[in-house]
């Protein structure tokens, strides 16, 4: 039957386990971890420096939300049954994950070696595909769970190299591999489960506001719609939306959260 609730209650995240990779990060981690914790979930900050994520959770604590931190390499199959185990003992099931955590490679075209891929493989594909499996029966049994997975604007186009003259910033190009991966791999866990009661949607950010040089800010600004880059604030909107039951009937999409980037 057609739930009830008002439309502002939909989006109420009270009650719920969420579940975020690379969740005490320091630019969209914590941004999203934030988000969930606001809307009223319960959420677990998974990742690899258990003090880092510590110190955080009880940051979140302080401020009235409920945070536990959870230890996690996302390169490593057995540390994410670990994950699994620690999170199902303690709260008996999961509601929303999602995928911010990401095996950085450097270097660019010239320079990334074969060791750089299947770095970023193991973490990006193979962890992505293990903690997706080790979650979603979970979501199955109960009927009801979200998957949010984190890509990129790179994930859909490519990049631009005249943003990055005058800098010594590069182009990772497994970066936009593995994100268009995700994206499609989204698509298939949407379609595979969607009956079974999980949803599963990506969240397509352009560039985070850090300390980049400033040759790229202003061509980054200059070109991007919104003329800004994207601030701390910004994805909570679409990862409450997405996680909650205001998207009860989404699943499959990509959000960009890009100020307008891949509309031009
Ligand atoms: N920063 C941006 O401008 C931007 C833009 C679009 C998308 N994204 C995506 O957002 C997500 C978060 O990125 P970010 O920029 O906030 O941080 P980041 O790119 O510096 O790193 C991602 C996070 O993953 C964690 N991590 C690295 N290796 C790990 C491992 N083996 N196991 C578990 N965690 C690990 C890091 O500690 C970090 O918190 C990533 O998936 C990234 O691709 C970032």
């Amino acid at each position: 039957m057609e739930s009830r609730l008002g439309i502002l209650e939909k989006f109420s995240l009270e009650g719920r386990i969420a579940l975020v990779t690379a969740g005490s990060g320091p630019m969209f981690g914590r941004s999203i971890s934030e988000g969930l914790a606001e809307a009223g979930a319960t959420v677990i900050t998974a990742s690899r420096s258990l003090e880092a994520n510590s110190r955080f959770a009880e940051e979140l604590r302080q401020q009235g939300y409920n945070a536990h931190p959870m230890e996690l390499d996302i390169t490593d199959v057995s540390s994410i049954q670990r994950l699994q185990d620690a999170v199902l003992e303690k709260f008996g099931r999961l509601d929303v994950l999602v995928n911010s955590a990401l095996a950085r490679v450097g270097g660019g075209f010239e320079t990334q070696t074969p060791d750089d891929w299947l770095y970023s493989a193991r973490g990006d594909m193979v962890g992505l595909f293990t903690i997706c499996r080790a979650f979603v029966p979970e979501m199955v049994r109960q009927g009801r769970g979200s998957i949010i997975n984190i890509s990129s604007i790179y994930g859909v186009v490519a990049n631009d190299p005249g943003l990055y003259e005058g800098t010594d910033m590069l182009q990772p190009p497994h970066y936009n591999f593995v994100k268009a991966g995700m994206i499609n791999f989204t698509r298939y866990i949407a379609n595979y489960y969607g009956k079974r009661g999980v949803r599963a949607n990506c969240i397509s950010p352009g560039g985070f506001l850090a300390d980049q040089p400033a040759p790229f800010l202003e061509k980054y600004c200059k070109r991007v719609p919104l003329g800004r880059m994207l601030g701390n604030e910004d994805i909570k909107g679409a990862v409450v939306f997405l996680a909650s039951d205001a998207s009860a009937y989404i699943t499959g999409t990509n959000v960009m959260v890009d100020g307008g980037w891949t509309s031009l």
